[in-house]
């Protein structure tokens, strides 16, 4: 591992740079944690105050930024810590993640907020970002005191994992958060259309007897939210899209110049509901032993390929600003039960890059495209000056091999969660090294596998 007093140069790689439409053969000098130069000079000029590391074949990018996270750390330690779960983000090539606030207790108060971010520095791996909650307890029913978790340090609301489903209130958060410059990350649901939802509403919920979830759960609240969005003034960002029809909406939004942005997840841009069936997703219309695989349970469902093509279109023209993980750890005995018994939630912080990066691979979304919706594009949504490599900034780095062949061992993931549909997968392309302020946090070759 370098030597962290000295400067750092990454030498030989090609270097992709959005925030600054940088993508040649570069060299990267990091010196005392922050941002010196990327420059074409040969190696031959780095001085020795420099630890050399040599990427030749690889590619080097600003730290991916991840805006929704779960950490579970208050109160469900058992399913990941903060410890873990940062870990992970490490591995998975994230130096900056947004904690959710579906904590136990919720972060909807500024005690709980600072608790999170004081641990976070204790554990000092990657920039951790509290996410504080709409309402009270997450009930749904009261605001929380918005401007105290401001305050605090949040950056942004959320009630993720449950939607606030009354109007009023939504328009009460976005008019109050809009005060505070800050967005409203809505969980897009509509209650009344998932009651005892478990997957894709379609022909194969249909052949497994499960209930399904259509489309308009989602889309028919992301239009509220747009309208409410108009009505306010208020920045609304929405989590998780999934549905063709949720992405009309944005797009109409946008054309409408309101102040409106989304993401989407790895495994709905890359998976569809064929996996519920099992054989990973190879649907020869046979329902076989591996189908009710719980760790394809999640909220929003795995959708259909027209959806999941929706959301690649989206992503590639802007429509989807960023890609966000939904990264939801749970215990072994969440998942390991019936389908209608499970918990919802997919651990993806150590897939998450591989995943996305296979629409380059099958050139659905150029690199740099990509790299921009997990750089700069989130980094615009959150306002600061990070997910860039300009001089001066902070050095937080991502080193991938994007023609790495490695299988999924989830025995081998520094996250608790171990329930992901990838389990036994080869991918193609994989982080080596994640660097955070200057520091080598990441390190395929040097790190011991956890686990
Ligand atoms: O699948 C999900 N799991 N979706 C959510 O919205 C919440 C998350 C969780 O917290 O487990
Ligand atoms: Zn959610």
């Amino acid at each position: 591992m370098a030597d962290n007093s000295k400067g750092i140069a990454i030498v030989g790689g090609r270097v992709i740079d959005p925030s600054q439409d940088i993508d040649r053969l570069a060299t990267v000098l990091i010196k005392d944690g922050v941002m010196e130069e990327v420059t074409a000079k040969p190696l031959a000029k780095a001085p020795d105050s420099y630890d050399v590391i040599d990427v030749a074949g690889q590619v080097v990018t600003p730290g991916f930024i991840d805006v929704h996270t779960h950490l579970r750390d208050p109160g469900e330690e058992h399913k990941e810590t903060i410890e873990t779960g940062t870990m992970a983000a490490a591995r998975g090539g994230f130096t900056t993640i947004c904690a959710m606030p579906n904590t136990v207790p919720c972060q909807d108060n500024a005690n709980v907020i600072e608790a999170v971010l004081k641990r976070a520095s204790e554990v000092g791996l990657v920039r951790v970002l509290p996410i504080g909650a709409i309402t009270v307890g997450r009930h749904g029913e009261q605001l929380a005191d918005m401007a105290e978790l401001a305050a605090a340090g949040v950056i942004g609301f959320s009630d993720d994992g449950d939607p606030v489903a009354d109007p009023n209130l939504m328009r009460q958060a976005l008019s109050y958060a809009s005060g505070l410059g800050l967005p409203i990350m809505n969980h897009p649901q509509e209650p009344a259309l998932t009651r005892g939802a478990q997957m894709n509403e379609g022909p194969i919920a249909n052949r497994l007897g499960l209930t399904g979830w259509p489309n308009e759960a989602e889309s028919s609240m992301v239009a509220r939210d747009v309208e409410l969005a108009a009505l306010t003034g208020g920045r609304l960002h929405e989590c998780h899209i999934s549905a063709r029809q949720s992405i009309d909406a944005i797009r109409r939004a946008k054309e409408r110049g309101l102040n409106v942005t989304a993401e989407a997840t790895p495994h709905h841009l890359t998976l569809t509901d064929t996996w519920v069936l099992g054989e990973h997703g190879d649907d020869n219309g046979v329902v076989r032993s591996g189908a009710y695989d719980t760790s394809t349970k999640v909220n929003p469902p795995l959708r259909t390929q027209d959806d999941v093509d929706a959301l690649i279109e989206a992503l590639a023209d802007g429509t989807i600003d960023l890609i966000a993980t939904d990264h939801a750890p749970h215990a072994i005995t969440d998942k390991l039960c019936t389908y209608q018994e499970a918990a919802n939630g997919i651990a993806n912080l150590e897939t998450a890059f591989a995943s996305v990066l296979s629409l380059h691979h099958r050139d659905a979304v150029s690199l740099p495209v990509l790299i921009e919706r997990m750089t700069a594009a989130p980094a615009r949504f959150l306002g600061m000056d990070i997910g860039t490599m300009k001089k001066g900034s902070t050095a937080d780095i991502t080193i991938f091999n994007p023609d790495l062949d490695w299988t999924v061992d989830p025995s081998e993931m520094a996250t608790l969660g171990k329930h992901t549909p990838l389990a036994g997968t080869q991918m193609k392309g994989r982080v080596t090294t994640t660097i955070f302020g200057g520091k080598v946090i990441w390190d395929i070759a040097a790190v011991a596998p956890i686990g």
